[in-house]
């Protein structure tokens, strides 16, 4: 499968079926593509941040795709007209050939509304998927956590999406840990350059990485894809 790169935490993975998670487009300094030359069969989205939720809404009401979320967005999504699937963490179910469980993430979730008062978005997540026969993990985002073990014991994971960006999230150290836990055979970070409060050097990481542990690291500029 080709997975693409859209920048801070937004992949498009094309394989037997077509899956975006978090595409955060519009307002986002590295974007390299517009929401209209995005489609998809799968819309996944981890939190209700504007960072993820991004363009999942115009996108899937442009290609007719299922949004795949919590229960509170999922919610959301629908009242806003597109066909969404509500799901909760520890939650497993199949769309088509992919099977998408969702998993914990520490973080939070809510959206500024009209009267400037927080919307309430349920609890954030991250997602295990299968794809092409190939198991997919995307964190959200989340801090480490020591159940990041059981997700890889229980699921071998063959790409781990993890966040490196810090202060919202894990940064490198913290990143290093997980993919200690999680024992993914590759890892792609995310979540850092878009801004700089979120700015870290992903070739330290990697060096890091692939010094204690070993998995190998990708790194991908926003609008770059990878082979997996
Ligand atoms: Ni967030
Ligand atoms: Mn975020």
């Amino acid at each position: 499968m080709k997975i693409t790169f859209l920048g801070h935490a937004g992949f498009l993975l094309e394989g037997e079926t077509t899956i975006l998670v978090d595409p955060f487009i519009t307002g986002n300094p590295v974007a390299t593509v517009k929401p209209e030359d995005l489609s998809a069969d799968l819309i996944l989205v981890s939190h209700g941040h504007g960072d993820h939720l991004g363009d999942a809404v115009t996108i899937a009401k442009n290609c007719g795709a299922t949004i795949v979320s919590v229960f509170e967005i999922a919610n959301y999504c629908s009242q806003q007209g597109v066909q969404a699937h509500p799901m909760h963490i520890g939650g497993s179910n199949h769309f088509g050939p992919v099977k998408v469980k969702l998993t914990p993430a520490w973080h939070g979730s809510g959206l500024p509304a009209d009267d400037g008062k927080m919307q309430y978005m349920g609890n954030p997540c991250g997602f295990i998927f299968t794809l092409d026969g190939k198991t997919i993990y995307h964190s959200g985002d989340t801090g480490l956590f020591g159940d990041m073990e059981l997700i890889g014991r229980l699921h071998p994971i063959d790409l781990a999406l993890l966040p490196i960006g810090d202060n919202f999230t894990m940064g490198p150290e913290d990143a290093l840990e997980a993919v200690k836990l999680i024992k993914p055979n590759i890892v792609i970070p995310m979540h850092y350059n878009t801004w700089p409060l979120i700015a870290q050097d992903p070739q330290e990481f990697k060096k890091d990485v692939e010094k204690e542990t070993p998995a190998h690291v990708v790194i991908l500029q926003p609008g770059e894809s990878y082979e997996l």
